[in-house]
C-alpha cells in the first residue's frame, strides 16, 4: 500500500497547477478523482456549473454527493475555493456545509469568489417552466436555474455572491422578485389582455380565482433565507483570484474540479444539448483569474454515458445498455434521472479532448465491463456514405444521422477490481486501455477500477 500512496503523491504533485474535467457527457468520475487528489495537493477550486453537478465520493467518512461544494473538502489542510465562474446556490450550499460539519472531523476550508453569479429562488423556477413550454425539445436540464443565473450575468442584470453583503440587497432582492413574478406568470402561459377579450364573465372569474391562488415564489421568506446565507457565507467570501495567485506564487499545488465535462460545454459541446458553462480548461482561467495550466486531466468512463436530451452515437437502447445502467449504477447523482448508456464513443471523445484542452486520461469503471465477452468500441462516424474519424460539423444537423463504425474487442472476463498494479490487468483489458489512449491520441494515466477511494491504479510509466 506504501507503494501505491507514493505512486499517488507522484502523480498529483507531478504538475503545480491541474485541471480536472470530464471529456465525456459528464459523471465520468471527477468526485473520486479530486477527493483522491485532496490526500496530496493543497487548493481545489470548483471551476464552473453549480448545483447541476452531483460528485460522488466514497472515502473513510462514508458516502458524499457533492453538488457544489469542491470535493478537497474531507482534507482539512485543503483550501476549497469556489470559483467566479461557478454559479452558487447559497442555500444549496449551506446544506452540503452542515452536511459536511456533521459527518467530518473538521471543517472544510472553504472560500467564495465574491464575483461568482448567485442563483436566486426564481432561477430554477423559471428553468422548469423553460422546459415545461419546450416540451419534446426540451434540454432535459436539472432544473436547478444554471442557465438562468448564467443568463443574468451575461445581461448584466444579476446579483453577484458578493451583492449578499451589500446594506442594500434586501430592497434590491424584494424589487427584483417582484419583477421575476410577473416574468414566471408569463412563462406559465398566463393568458394575454387580447386572449382575455374573448371570454365570458365567468369564464374571467375563474381565470382572476386561479390565478390569485397560485403562488410561484414568496420574495419575503426567500429574503429571509438569503439573509441567513448572508450572515452564514459572509466571512468566507472574498476575493479569490488573489488568494489563488498568492498560493500559485508560494508554490502551492493547485487542483481544478469542473462541473460537467467537455461534450457539454456551451460552445464546443452538442449545442443546444449543453449545459451554460465552460467545463474545460477556459473555465479553469475564468474562475481563478490564472492562466498557467500545467496539465488537464480528462476523467473519461470506459463506455458513455448521458442525462438529458441529446445525440448520442453509441446509445444502447437495448439488454446491453440496460445491463451498463444496472451494473455501472448509472442514476443521476443529482436528479436521480436514468443515464442513457452506450458503448465508448472515440470521436466524440476525441474532440472532448481536444476542446477541453485535456492532456491526460484518468480512465474510470473499466470494471463495469469485466463480465462481457465482447466490447465494441467506435472508432469513427458513418453518416450519408462518407465515413469520418474526427468530429464532422454538426452545428446544423445535430448529428442526427451518425451511424458508429464498430471495431470488436475480446472482453476480459476476470474480476478487475482488486488489480492495483498495471501489469496484473488481464492482457485483454491492456489492449483496450491501449486502443483508446491510441485513438484519443493522450495517455491514460490514471484507471478506475471501483467507486472507493482505494480503488485505483496509477500507471506512472508502466
Ligand atoms: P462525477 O459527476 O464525474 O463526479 O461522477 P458521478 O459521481 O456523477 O458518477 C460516477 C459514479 O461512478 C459514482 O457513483 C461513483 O461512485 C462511481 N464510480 C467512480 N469511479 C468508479 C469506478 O472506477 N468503478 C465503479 N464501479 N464506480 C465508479
Ligand atoms: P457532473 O458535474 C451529467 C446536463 C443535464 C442536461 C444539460 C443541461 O455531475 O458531471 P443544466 O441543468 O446544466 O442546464 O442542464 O446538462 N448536465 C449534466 N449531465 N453530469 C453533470 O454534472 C451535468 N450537469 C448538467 O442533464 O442534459
Ligand atoms: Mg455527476
Amino acid at each position: 500500500m506504501a507503494g501505491s500512496k507514493e505512486a499517488a503523491a507522484r502523480h498529483w504533485r507531478k504538475e503545480q497547477v491541474t485541471h480536472l474535467t470530464g471529456a465525456q457527457w459528464g459523471d465520468e468520475g471527477k468526485g473520486k478523482g479530486v477527493d483522491e487528489a485532496s490526500q496530496f495537493v493543497d487548493v481545489v477550486v470548483r471551476t464552473n456549473g453549480g448545483a447541476n453537478a452531483g460528485h460522488t465520493i466514497e472515502n473513510e467518512y462514508g458516502e458524499f454527493k457533492n453538488h457544489l461544494m469542491p470535493c478537497g473538502f474531507a482534507n482539512p489542510d485543503v483550501l476549497n475555493v469556489i470559483g467566479s465562474h461557478v454559479v452558487v446556490d447559497p442555500i444549496q450550499l449551506i446544506s452540503e456545509l452542515d452536511d459536511a460539519e456533521d459527518r467530518l472531523p473538521s471543517s472544510p476550508q472553504l472560500v467564495i469568489s465574491s464575483q461568482a453569479p448567485l442563483v436566486m429562488p426564481w432561477h430554477g423556477i423559471k428553468d422548469g417552466l423553460r422546459e415545461k413550454g419546450k416540451g419534446d425539445a426540451s434540454i432535459g436540464t436539472t432544473k436547478k436555474g444554471i442557465g438562468d443565473a448564467y443568463s443574468d450575468l451575461a445581461l448584466r442584470d444579476g446579483f453577484l455572491v458578493g451583492h449578499l453583503l451589500d446594506p442594500k440587497f434586501p430592497e434590491k432582492f424584494l424589487r427584483k422578485a417582484e419583477d421575476q413574478n410577473r416574468q414566471i406568470r408569463l412563462l406559465d402561459g398566463e393568458m394575454l389582455v387580447s386572449e382575455l377579450e374573448e371570454l365570458t364573465p365567468k369564464q374571467l372569474e375563474r381565470i382572476v380565482y386561479q390565478a390569485k391562488r397560485k403562488s410561484y415564489l414568496d420574495p419575503e421568506a426567500e429574503l429571509v433565507k438569503y439573509l441567513e446565507a448572508a450572515d452564514r457565507l459572509g466571512p468566507m467570501i472574498g476575493n479569490t483570484t488573489t488568494r489563488v495567485k498568492e498560493a500559485y506564487d508560494d508554490g502551492k499545488i493547485i487542483l481544478g474540479e469542473a462541473g460537467q465535462a467537455a461534450l457539454l460545454d456551451i460552445t464546443y459541446g452538442t449545442y443546444p444539448y449543453v449545459t451554460s458553462s465552460h467545463p474545460g480548461v477556459a473555465g479553469f482561467s475564468l474562475s481563478t483569474g490564472l492562466h498557467k495550466v500545467d496539465r488537464v486531466i480528462g476523467t473519461t468512463k470506459a463506455y458513455m454515458t448521458r442525462v438529458g436530451g441529446g445525440p448520442m452515437p453509441t446509445e444502447l437502447e437495448d439488454e446491453m445498455g440496460e445491463y451498463l445502467r444496472e451494473k455501472g449504477r448509472e442514476y443521476g447523482a443529482t436528479t436521480k434521472r436514468p443515464r442513457r448508456t452506450g458503448w465508448f464513443d472515440a470521436v466524440a471523445t476525441k474532440y472532448g479532448v481536444q476542446t477541453a484542452g485535456i492532456t491526460e486520461l484518468m480512465l474510470t469503471k473499466s470494471d463495469i465491463l469485466d463480465e462481457l465477452p465482447f466490447i465494441n468500441l467506435c472508432v469513427g462516424y458513418e453518416i450519408d456514405g462518407q465515413q469520418f474519424s474526427t468530429m464532422p460539423d454538426f452545428s446544423l444537423s445535430g448529428m442526427e444521422n451518425v451511424k458508429p463504425i464498430y471495431k470488436t474487442m475480446k472482453g476480459w472476463q476476470k474480476n478487475t477490481t482488486a488489480v492495483r498494479n498495471f501489469s496484473d490487468f488481464p492482457e485483454e483489458a491492456k489492449d483496450y486501455f491501449n486502443k483508446i489512449a491510441e485513438l484519443i491520441g493522450v495517455p491514460i494515466n490514471v484507471l478506475s477500477v471501483g467507486p472507493e477511494r482505494d480503488a485505483i491504479v496509477y500507471r506512472n510509466g508502466q
